[in-house]
């Protein structure tokens, strides 16, 4: 078998241009949709995803503010601007990019952000209202991978899914999403025994270890027909690459992401999504 491509650049160009014009309606109304991005400390790989998202947000019309806070910043001064930032009106999306450093209390912060301008779906309200199948901003990733199999009707109930990953970005809330989609779902991690067993069983592997060559998911380490969605990213002889080795996977799975070109162009796409969501909801909210 041939697998099909899912499509991350078409999916996520059909997203965006819809929240554009989501966009433009809340313009119309009056309301002009607003994204705060806070960078702390100097780690360059967030920085260059922060600044995308900043350059997403402007293509549909969406306004940005860039705050930045220096490698040395105390854990209260960014509880501090994040509470300035819930307070603003102006703003209808706060987005803290992750990882934080080591000296910093990542919870304390993610639970200091209103749930109603939490973009990244992660907050102790928004992670359990996900969690009762009544999320409304949902983590970017899980989401936008639920978005790839609406867009091919790729019907995910009943089979058994494998997700290769545990975070509360990604594995935590996809786990929930595929459960919700009537999946029958194993989370596998770094401990699990016999993952091979696991993935050579699987209906669809959710792969996001991003530990090249490390951790490769092959073409013979899958069931014939399955569907491989690969979240992770890895620089290997200086090219960015999923978890999957895609030629070998391609000849055995019947749907397969690219990398790049797939999930995490959906990621980005559902962070504008969410944005309008969350301007909708304070537009709601207001009248
Ligand atoms: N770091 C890696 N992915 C993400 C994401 O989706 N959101 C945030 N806030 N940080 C990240």
């Amino acid at each position: 078998m041939v697998a099909r491509i899912i499509d991350g650049k078409v999916v996520s160009a059909d997203v965006k241009s819809k929240v554009k014009k989501a966009v433009e309606r809340l313009k119309d109304r009056g309301v002009q949709p607003c994204l705060a991005t806070v960078l702390a400390g100097d780690d360059p790989a967030s920085a260059t995803y922060v600044g995308s998202k900043q350059n997403d947000a402007k293509e549909v019309g969406i306004a940005t503010r860039d705050h930045r806070l220096a490698a040395t910043f105390k854990q209260s001064e960014l509880v501090e601007l994040v509470q300035l930032l819930n307070n603003d009106p102006e703003i209808h999306g706060i987005l803290v990019q992750l990882p934080l450093p080591k000296q910093i209390d990542e919870f304390e912060i993610i639970a200091a952000l209103s749930p109603l301008k939490d973009v990244d779906g992660l907050t102790p309200y928004n992670s359990g209202m996900l969690q009762s199948g009544m999320g409304l901003l949902k983590p970017c990733t899980p989401s936008g991978i639920m978005e790839l199999f609406d867009y091919y009707k790729i019907d995910v109930a009943g089979m058994d899914a494998v997700v290769v990953n545990r975070s509360n970005l990604v594995g935590k809330p996809l786990a929930l999403l595929l459960l919700e989609r009537d999946a029958t779902v194993t989370i596998c991690h770094s401990k699990t025994k016999d993952l091979d067993e696991k993935l050579r069983n699987a209906d669809l592997v959710v792969t996001a270890v991003g530990n090249r060559p490390r951790f490769t998911l092959t073409g013979s380490m899958i069931k014939e027909g399955s569907i491989v969605i690969d979240v992770g990213t890895a620089r290997l002889d200086n090219k960015l690459v999923g978890d999957a080795d895609f030629e070998s996977v391609k000849q055995k799975a019947s749907w397969v992401t690219p990398v790049p070109g797939g999930v995490g162009l959906m990621t980005r796409a559902m962070l504008l999504k969410n944005t309008v969501t969350a301007a909708s909801i304070a537009r709601e909210m207001s009248r």
